[in-house]
């Protein structure tokens, strides 16, 4: 028994507010009961794992509003493979990257590589963010749609006045699925699925626009190593014929499919977009109620509606709270390890209804009074 018990009328239905892997949906769980588990187990060059990922690659285009040529590439290894996959397969001479925390700091580091120009990184503070600009010379531009590390949100636009040709990545880990976007402001829209998507890591996948598609074909019939797991162009052949290069994981698949249709059969897109925003919005304006907790974003422009970060004052032990919250059995939300901040981060994810995070601040502040 914890030491400090949380009434049972204060607490969410599911304790999971991690910013991923995060909450699934019990019906995602049943369906992969009743029609997924038989999947498993079975080749994936095989007609009935190959639908799946079909199934995957049509509901995905579909939620992202159907764009003329663009298509859905898939491959192993979460965004984090997608990088280095970018880096070799796609970055050619000069990048810009926009840096406000862990995730666009790391794609930055990658486009270090020792064959590309060193890029231009645009380094704002955590907690806020700068703009892109344009730059002459520049041929790809790369910045978090949300940077999940800080809660920090940025539009899906071209940067007006880029070179032509330049290509726009977006790495949309922690916010596809859950914001709503125009697919022709980007050309390189990639993520994981296990966030808004509900499922499990370790796949990449990227809505690729013709341009990015015509740069990777471009990129590997030139003298460049590359090697084979990082290469654009292979993934894209698997992509095509509905499988990847090397063995995926047919569960994340399933569990991705389930979560895609439930999406695209309530509304789509700007349905997701609009649970995101009411239940970001409930936690923002809690915070700026409560005696003790303030939104980290300052600027409300730059606030997510997927990924909530919220400071507490000194007087209140944010880990505290976070341990007493785990203790009943509401968890992740621990701030980014690497943030060191007196604070509580909140995934609002599409699977998380308002009315459980009305819950969580509920239960919030019954810790918080019981602490002090
Ligand atoms: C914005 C962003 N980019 C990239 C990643 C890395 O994703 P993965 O763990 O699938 O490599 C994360 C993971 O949290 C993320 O939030």
């Amino acid at each position: 028994m914890p030491e400090i018990q949380i009434p049972a009328e204060l607490l969410p239905i599911d304790g999971r507010f991690g910013c991923g892997p995060s909450r699934l949906r019990e019906a995602q769980i049943t369906a992969f009961a009743a029609e997924g588990a038989r999947l498993m187990g079975t080749s994936h060059r095989q007609a009935p794992v190959k639908n799946l990922v079909k199934r995957v690659q049509e509901g995905l285009i579909e939620l992202f509003h159907n764009p003329e040529g663009y298509e859905i590439v898939l491959g192993n290894g979460g965004s984090t493979a997608f990088w280095d996959l970018a880096t070799h397969s796609l970055a050619e001479g000069k990048s810009q990257a926009l840096v406000h925390g862990e995730f666009g700091s790391k794609f930055a580091s990658a486009l270090k590589a020792p064959w590309l120009s060193a890029p231009t990184v645009i380094n704002g503070t955590p907690g806020s963010r700068l703009e892109l600009v344009a730059e002459a010379g520049v041929s790809s531009y790369a910045y978090p749609q949300n940077e999940t590390s800080t809660g920090v949100v940025t539009p899906v636009k071209r940067v007006v006045g880029a070179d032509s040709g330049a290509l726009m990545f977006t790495d949309a880990t922690s916010a596809a699925g859950g914001i709503d976007f125009d697919p022709l402001e980007t050309d390189v829209y990639y993520f994981a699925p296990q966030k808004n998507f509900a499922s499990d890591g370790g796949l990449w996948f990227s809505l690729m626009s013709p341009a990015a598609t015509e740069r990777a074909e471009r990129i590997a019939a030139s003298d460049r190593y590359i090697p084979e797991f990082l290469s654009l162009k292979l993934a894209i052949d698997n992509s095509r014929l509905n499988q990847t290069l090397n063995t995926p994981a047919v569960a994340t698949l399933f569990l991705l499919a389930e979560q895609v249709d439930w999406i695209n059969t309530n509304g789509g897109l700007s349905w997701a977009h609009s649970r995101t925003l009411a239940a970001s919005n409930h936690l923002y304006s809690w915070a700026e109620a409560s005696e003790f907790a303030t939104p980290f974003v300052a600027e409300s422009s730059h606030r997510s509606q997927v990924v909530v970060t919220i400071d507490f004052d000194e007087k209140v032990d944010a880990a505290a709270v976070a341990k007493v919250l785990r203790a009943n059995g509401v968890v992740d939300v621990e701030p980014y390890r690497k943030l060191g901040r007196n604070q509580l981060r909140v995934a609002t994810f599409t699977a998380t209804d308002l009315s459980e995070v009305q819950q969580l601040t509920a239960a919030i502040d019954f810790v918080v009074g019981e602490l002090s």
